[in-house]
């Protein structure tokens, strides 16, 4: 059969139809929200390059928190911005350092926010890479203790779940290793496993201020070319143990997330990264795209695409649209 007999239009003749025959769902429960603490601070701060976001101080975590899980946000995942930076970030992995001091408000006013850490060097080093430097190159295998050293302290001060965002070889058994080593064998990771050297991490670098003095990050993020390349960081993700993995950024590389979320049996995140936050807020600003719309078709095609977590700058948004069920 074919037209006229089949019309694919009937099915959308009305808005509880298209609603009963929608494939993809967005729920409060997809979103994991990016929050930034900076131990310099003592009032919040906005990030110019990403409109409606903020630097925290550490002791604002209720603050901070608090619109999230009044909307149903159930996870957040912690940056952190330290008062001093040396060669090895050792400011990362200090027990009163200002994710650690986070964590710990955070858990004291909403035991059940799921509490997820960023783990990495970038922020916490004066040279701005993600590990240790041998010369002008990233030391790959000397830097894996300092990102277990950093992931411990997070799990010590109460962390949920470890993120490594750091792209160094062998980094997720390193991390589970030290963590199962020390009496946290039930900690999950969520592995960063196919992270693209992208121009999108552009407004987090001035959120996190975290630009590399040098160079960039080529030698150790991937090339936006390659996708046969991520099924192999997924695989070996998962081999070290790995729990959840990742494709960040999500826009570009949808094709990159449908196939791992194809290849794999484990949860599969997705980072809406802030060069894609902010190039929507600065087009709705500006009057050229609908900034409700637009969200919610990029959330929308991102879960379409295969991801079962989505890490947003929109999601407190996002949550309370849903709650409010104006994205019915
Ligand atoms: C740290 C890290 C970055 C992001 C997450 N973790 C920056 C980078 O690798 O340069 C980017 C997040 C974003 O752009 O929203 N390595």
């Amino acid at each position: 059969m074919a037209f006229p007999e089949i019309r694919p239009r009937r099915l959308r003749r009305t808005p509880a139809l298209r609603a009963m025959v929608r494939e993809t769902h967005l729920s409060p429960d997809d979103f994991i929200a990016p929050l930034f603490f900076d131990a310099r601070l003592t009032v919040p701060l906005a990030i110019d390059a990403m409109p409606g976001q903020d630097r925290w101080p550490s002791g604002f975590a209720e603050q901070a928190c608090a619109p999230l899980v009044e909307a149903g946000v159930r996870a957040v995942l912690l940056f952190g911005l330290p008062d001093a930076k040396d060669a090895v970030g050792s400011s990362g992995s200090r027990p009163d350092g200002v994710v650690q001091m986070a964590i710990r408000a955070i858990k004291h006013a909403f035991p059940d926010l799921y509490v997820i850490t960023d783990v990495c060097l970038c922020e916490y080093t004066d040279h701005g890479h993600c590990g240790m430097l041998d010369g002008d190159t990233v030391d790959n295998d000397r830097t894996l203790p300092l990102l277990a050293r950093q992931a411990l302290s997070h799990v010590e001060a109460g962390a949920d779940m470890v993120a490594p965002s750091d792209m160094m070889d062998g980094r997720v058994g390193a991390l589970r290793a030290a963590l199962d080593a020390e009496g946290h064998a039930g900690v999950p990771i969520m592995a960063y496993s196919a992270k693209y050297a992208s121009a999108f991490y552009g407004p987090f670098r001035e959120a996190a201020e975290s630009t590399p003095a040098f160079g960039d990050r080529r030698s150790y993020q991937m090339d936006p070319g390659n996708a046969r390349e991520a099924l192999a960081e997924v695989a070996l993700d998962l081999a070290e143990g790995a729990d959840v993995v990742m494709v960040k950024p999500a826009l570009p590389y949808l094709d990159v997330l449908r196939q791992v979320r194809d290849a794999v049996q484990c949860p599969v995140a997705a980072y809406n990264v802030s060069g894609e936050y902010s190039m929507i807020m600065a087009a709705a600003r500006a009057g050229w795209i609908d900034e409700d719309r637009t969200i919610r078709e990029v959330l929308t095609g991102i879960k379409r695409a295969g991801a079962d977590l989505i890490i947003s700058y929109h999601s407190l948004y996002a949550a309370r649209q849903l709650r409010a069920g104006a994205w019915e």
